[in-house]
Formats: structure tokens, sequence, C-alpha cells
């Protein structure tokens, strides 16, 4: 193993080299090699100044958050940095790639920060739950105002060299792909007195801007909605102006220390981690993707036109086919709109959106234009028999090797695999609406699927920027299965008693950003309503059904697109009003079953609705549907709105207890029959005192 801090010295400048791949995080031995650089710079007669890099792609990317959560080893960060201020020799930082976190603040102790234009800074702790903790809220206010201190920290946005030079984070920006070179050039110049340096800690902050902190404070309160990182990090930053610089240090530690320990900490870094694991699937160990260089689109209606926006915004050239000619003009409208709101939205320039729409992007109304497509995915109406046609003309003119791929939200991908000759190229590819914007896409793999199949579509979410989950069939794979059974939770206590907007109220306030029934309104309610009735024959006899959204949906009432579901919109207004007709309508249907409503508590609500979904995910889990309980918690993260900083539902259930979880499906079971009896792997964890997390980790 190579030393992770290398020392060395190269005419007059001492280079300190941190070489801890992937991202040079600060671990333990980093932050020892570092200490132990600086203290051999100051007593070496050969350097008159210093440069601290990162070996590989990339600077110091932050502290090792593998360590995040264990008791905390010596020497710590904030002590080593403020050994890299104190040297009396100049210290320069050469920033590449990404200087994130703790990585920025080492460069903050730094005398001097060079860039490469093509590096990145950022404080982005409070997207883990903690804040900056080794003197990013008390370097940054003084090195970049208050304003810019505030922006960074609370948001934890990484910003281009070029704007870090104009905040004044970064002395210089320099081209090219040497930052050794940059850092040495400058160092040279501070040996030489040509430059100056500065201790950031020692510069005066200045007066405190109260109107400024007031208003932060304000618009983060909504922004973070529950998550209470960034407001405790403006708490921090604060004190850089209350308090002398040590002290300010002392407080900073102190806020850093309870955000460690607090269970928001722990739900976003399970987050963090669980995004980079779902990556890691048998197939992809297994085999390499296929080369896709253009993809097909097979109906551009919602979903397909959004798909098609998402290939296109990555570089891959698109043909789209439709059923007719109004319907290619159609979907060649809703193309160019998403591409004019990424033009406005600054997301694209003009010239790329003209080369896009002239070049890259085409349609047809004949299969025959996909003969030579990579891959080609449906989104054609929700209906095996017009999906079976499709995939049946498709085998006739794809070439040998496409993939086929449906965006099917329920239906059976091994029945649509079997209307071609070819099942090992058929596969599911899930997308989220808008697919342009929401990061999901599970990955449904079919019995046949080959594997080089299931990693393509993993190469292509990458590429899209989007998170794949690899993902089982059976009807709603993991993400919609779920839904459905949360949903049927909801109407349940609806129909004993809530109120849909109580139940919404209760669910914002657990952190997602909409309740159940204003996404259904938004969804459309004749979706559910035409799974319903498909359903209707294979339901299990002892199920409990609830008759309101059938009810709502026989008076035409289909959400927001239709102006009322179980909302009343105003004429193109997003957010609704309660509707005492439907309240009317859920009183009746109570009536006509004898159900005496009772009230319910906001924690009773929350309760069930995650008991419902836990319950669900667990035989999700032990049916193999999802690989791992992360594969459920991050399907729900990136594609239904589940509150980041909550981690997920499996890691929330963990939270919680599994006993926990267990009492209440048992009690409600016991009360409301057989929807609530308790998953079988739930029991086995919970007696074995075991967590989902257990389950987390593949040999
Ligand atoms: N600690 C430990 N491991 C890390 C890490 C970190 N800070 N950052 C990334 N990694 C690991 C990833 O888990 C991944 O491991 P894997 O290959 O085993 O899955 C590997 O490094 C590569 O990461 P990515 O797949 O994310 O690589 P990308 O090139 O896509 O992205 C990145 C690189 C932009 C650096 C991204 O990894 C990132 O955003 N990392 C987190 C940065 C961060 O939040 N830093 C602040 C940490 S908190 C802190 O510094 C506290 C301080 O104030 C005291
Ligand atoms: P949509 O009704 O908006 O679009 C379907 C399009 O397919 C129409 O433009 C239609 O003209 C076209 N079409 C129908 N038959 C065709 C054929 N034989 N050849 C070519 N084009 C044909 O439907 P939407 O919402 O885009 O859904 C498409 C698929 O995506 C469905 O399977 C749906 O379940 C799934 N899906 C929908 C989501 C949503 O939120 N709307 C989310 C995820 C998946």
């Amino acid at each position: 193993m190579t030393d992770p801090v290398r020392y060395s010295v190269q005419d007059g400048i001492a280079v300190i080299a941190v070489d801890n791949p992937p991202v040079n995080a600060l671990s333990q031995a980093v932050r020892a090699g570092l200490a132990e650089a600086v203290a051999r710079l100051s007593g070496d007669d050969q350097a008159r100044a210093g440069v601290i890099y990162g070996a590989g792609r990339t600077f110091i990317a932050g502290a090792d958050i593998r360590e995040f959560g264990k008791p905390m080893a010596e020497p710590f960060l904030p002590d080593v940095i403020a050994a890299i201020e104190a040297c009396e020799k100049p210290v320069v930082a050469a920033l590449h790639g990404t200087a994130l976190g703790g990585g920025l603040e080492v460069a903050l102790g730094c005398h001097a920060r060079v860039a490469l234009a093509s590096a990145k800074v950022g404080l982005p702790e409070v997207t883990l739950g903690i804040l900056p903790g080794a003197g990013g809220t008390q370097r940054l206010p003084r090195i970049a105002g208050a304003a810019a201190a505030l922006d960074l920290i609370t948001s934890g946005r990484h910003v281009a060299a070029v704007e870090a030079l104009k905040l004044g984070i970064v002395d210089a920006v320099v081209d090219g792909d040497d930052p050794l070179a940059a850092g040495l050039a400058h160092a040279r110049r501070l040996a030489d007195g040509e430059a100056t340096g500065r201790r950031s800690g020692e510069i005066d902050p200045g007066a405190k801007d109260e109107a400024l902190f007031a208003d932060w404070r304000a618009k983060t309160k909504k922004s973070a909605r529950g998550q209470i990182s960034p407001m405790v990090a403006i708490d921090a930053i604060e004190a850089a102006y209350d308090l002398p610089f040590n002290e300010g240090m002392a407080r900073e530690r102190e806020l850093f220390k309870e955000l460690m320990a607090s269970d928001q900490r722990a739900g976003l870094i399970h987050a963090f981690f669980a995004e980079r694991a779902v990556a890691k699937i048998p197939e992809a160990e297994a085999a390499s993707p296929r080369e896709v260089a253009s993809i097909g689109v097979i109906g551009g209606g919602t979903m397909g036109s959004g798909i098609a926006v998402a290939a296109l915004n990555a570089g891959l050239p698109v043909t789209l086919v439709e059923r007719d000619e109004a319907s290619v003009e159609r979907a060649r409208g809703i193309v160019s709109k998403l591409l004019d709101d990424g033009v406005r939205r600054g997301k694209l320039s003009e010239a790329r959106r003209d080369q896009i729409l002239s070049r890259d992007f085409s349609t047809a109304t004949d299969y025959s234009a996909l003969a030579e497509t990579d891959l080609v995915i449906e989104a054609v109406f929700e209906d095996m028999d017009v999906k079976k046609d499709v995939f049946r003309r498709l085998d006739g003119i794809a070439k040998a090797g496409a993939i086929l791929a449906t965006n099917t939200s329920y239906l059976d991908v091994n029945e649509i695999a079997a209307a071609t000759s070819r099942p090992q190229d058929v596969i599911g590819f899930h997308f989220f609406s808008p697919a342009h914007v929401m990061r999901l896409l599970e990955v449904v793999v079919a019995d046949k699927t080959a594997a080089d199949v299931v990693a393509t579509g993993f190469a292509l979410a990458k590429k899209l920027r989007k998170v794949a989950v690899r993902a089982g069939v059976c009807d709603g794979f993991i993400g919609n299965r779920l839904l459905n059974t949360y949903r049927k939770a909801a109407d349940y206590m609806v129909e004993d008693g809530a109120s849909p907007y109580q139940i919404d109220a209760a669910l914002v306030a657990f952190g997602f950003p909409m309740g159940p029934f204003a996404v259904s309104d938004l969804a459309g309610l004749d979706i559910a309503w035409a799974g319903r009735k498909r359903r209707a024959a294979t339901r299990d006899p002892r199920e409990r059904t609830v008759g309101i959204a059938d009810r709502i949906c026989e008076r035409g009432w289909f959400g927001q697109k239709t102006g009322r579901g179980y909302y009343l919109y105003e004429p193109g207004a997003r957010r609704g009003s309660p509707d005492p007709e439907v309240e009317a309508i859920i009183a009746a249907e109570r009536e006509a079953k004898g159900i005496v409503p009772r009230s319910f508590t906001d924690e009773e609500i929350v309760s069930r609705y995650m008991a419902a979904m836990i319950n669900e995910a667990a035989k999700i889990v032990e049916e193999g549907i999802a690989l791992r309980p992360l594969d459920v918690d991050v399907t729900m993260l990136a594609g239904y709105g589940f509150p980041r900083w909550r981690g997920g539902p499996m890691q929330y259930a963990d939270r919680l207890g599994l006993d926990t979880v267990l009492a209440e499906l048992r009690r409600l079971s016991a009360e409301d029959g057989f929807f609530w009896e308790p998953a079988p792997l739930l029991v086995r964890l919970a007696d074995e005192g075991q967590t989902f997390a257990s389950l987390n980790e593949r040999d």
C-alpha cells in the first residue's frame, strides 16, 4: 500500500501529495500524514513554501464518511488545519476535481488557493445531515462574506472554479490539467514575495448583517422542510460574527457533534451509500454492457416524450415512432417544449437545442425507422394487447442484439418478452414522470433477460444521470407495488374517519413533498381506476375494498387534469382546496357500510401508513423482487418523494425498531384483518433482534 500522504521537495518547494483513492478522503491516516508533513515543512531548511495537492482524479473530496458514527480518532481535522494555517512558511492548496467538505476546509486553512478551471468546490455537509466541522463555517465567511457562506453552506451546492474566484474562495484559476504545476508556480510567487498569502482565521469578518441572517433563516426554514442541519449551520455561521475566531471554532465543533449524533445524519449517510450500492448487482459483475449509440422510443405521449428528452440531453440520438402523423406532430411539440423549458432554466443553450431538433431527434410512423437502433424503449398505452403487438412488430424489424425495453408501470414483462423470438433481449425500464427530471429508473429483470442487457440498463441510467434500481417482475415492481399498498392504508383510514386532507397534511409534516391524495390528483385518478378494474378478477376475496375513489371517478373527476379530484382546482392551479362534495361522497360511503367515523391523530396516520409500506417492502425483499432493503430505500427516495433525511422506509423501520413495527402490525391485523398480517421476514428479523440493514451486505 502506498503512503496516503507523501512529502518531497522540488526546487525549494515542499510537495505534499494526498494519495488515498478513490477520492482522497480524509481518513485518520491522511489526517496524521498531513499533520506530519506540515511539521516537516516547518523544520525543513530545503523548503521555502509548500503545496498540498491530490494525487489522481481529485483534490480531497471531504472527510471519510465511512468513519462517521464511529468514535473519532486523533488527530482531529480542525487541529490539523490549525497547524497548516499556523505554519510560518506559505502553504498553497492546488485544487482539481472536487474540493469538498473537509477538503475545502483544508484549502481554506492554507494561505492561498489555486484551482484548475475544471475544479469544483463546495461544503456539501448539510446534504449529509451535518455542517462543516473543521472551520468551514468560520473561515468561509471571513474569506467570501456572509452571503456567499450562507448560500454555499445551507445549499451544499458545488461551485465551479470561475465562480469560486469571483467569490474570493480561490485566488487564481489556471487552465490545463496539472494542479501541481499550478500550485508550485503560486508557491514560488509567495516565497519570492511576488504575491501575498493570508491566514483566513485572522481576517476580521466585519459587522454582522442582521437582516441577511433573518432572511436566510426564513428562506431556509421553508426550503429545508424538516431537515435540521441547514438551520443549525446558520447558527454556526452566525458565530463567526458573534464570537472571536477560536470561540467560533469551538461553537462550530459543538454544533457539528450534535448533528453527528442525530438520526437525520444517519438517514442521509445511509441514502448516500445506498445510492451507490444499488449499482452493485450480480449482472454487472457477470457481464459488460452492450454498446448503445442510438435510442428508439415508441409512443410519444407523456412518458415517451420525456424519455426522448432525457436521452437527447445525454447526447444520444433518438428516433421516436408514433401511430400517425398527427401523433408525431403532437410528440414533436412536447419534445420542443421540454427542450425550450431547459433553455429557459439555463440548462441547455439555444444552439444545442437547435442542434438536437435538427440533427439528433427524428420521428417516424413506420417501425422500420428503428431497424438499426441499438435500444428501443416502448411507452405506448398501458394495455397488454397493445404492448404485445408493438413487441411482435419490433421483433420483426430490430437488428440482432438490439435491446427491447418496456416502460410499463405494472404489466408482466415476461408475457411481453414472450411475444418476441428474443426474450433474452427484453427488459423493463420503468421511468418516472416527468421522465427527463425524475432520477429513478427501475430496471425490471424478466426471467429470460440476459445479464448484459441488465448491465446496459445500469450503464444507460448513469449516462442519463439517473439512479437505477434492479427490480424483479411482479404487479407494480418495487415502487408501484408499495404505492398501491400504502394507498390502500390511506383509503382505509378515510373510510374509518380521517379526511384525505388531514392525511395529506400529516404526511407532508412527516417530510413528503405531497400527500397521497394530492399525488393521486396529479397522476390522474383514472389510471388507478383502470388498475383496480384490471385487478378485480384476481383480487384476494379477503381484501377490504373501499369504493370512495370509484365514486369520484364515476363523476368524471380525474384530478388536476379535470379541475377536480380529491381537491378542487382553479383553472391552471396546481394546488387545490378541500372539496365539500368529496367529503359528502365519503360520508355516504361510510354510512352505506355502517361505519361510524372516528378521529385519527396525525401520529396514528403516519404510523399506519408507514407500517403498511414497511410490511409490503419486507415481502418485496423476501420474494427477491428487490435485491436488498437498500434497493427499496433508494426506490422510495429517488422516485416517490420519501424524505431523504429519513433514509428510506427500511432505514426508518430500523430506527423505529422492528419489534415496534411488528407490534403495530399485530395490533392492526387483530383490529382490521388480513391486510395487516406481518410479513414472515419482518417477524423473523424482529424475533432475532435484527435489522433490515443486516441484509444489505452481499458477499
Ligand atoms: N468518504 C468516503 N468515501 C467516499 C467519499 C467520502 N467523503 N466520497 C466518495 N466516496 C466513495 C464512494 O462511496 C464511492 O465508493 P464505491 O466505489 O465503493 O461505491 C467512491 O468513493 C466513488 O464515489 P462516486 O461513485 O460518488 O464517484 P463520483 O466521481 O461520481 O463522485 C464525488 C465523486 C463528487 C466526490 C462524490 O463521491 C461525493 O459527492 N462525495 C461526497 C463528498 C462530500 O460530501 N464531502 C463532505 C464530507 S463531510 C465532511 O467533510 C465533514 C467535514 O466538514 C469535517
Ligand atoms: P400516453 O397516453 O400519454 O402516451 C401513449 C402514447 O403512445 C400516445 O401518444 C399514443 O399515440 C402512442 N401509441 C399508442 N399505441 C401506439 C403504437 N402502437 N405505436 C406507436 N405509438 C403508439 O401514456 P403515458 O402516460 O406516456 O404512458 C405510457 C406508458 O408509460 C404506459 O405503459 C404507462 O403505464 C407507463 N408509465 C406512465 C407513467 C405516468 O406517470 N404517466 C409513469 C411511468 C410509466
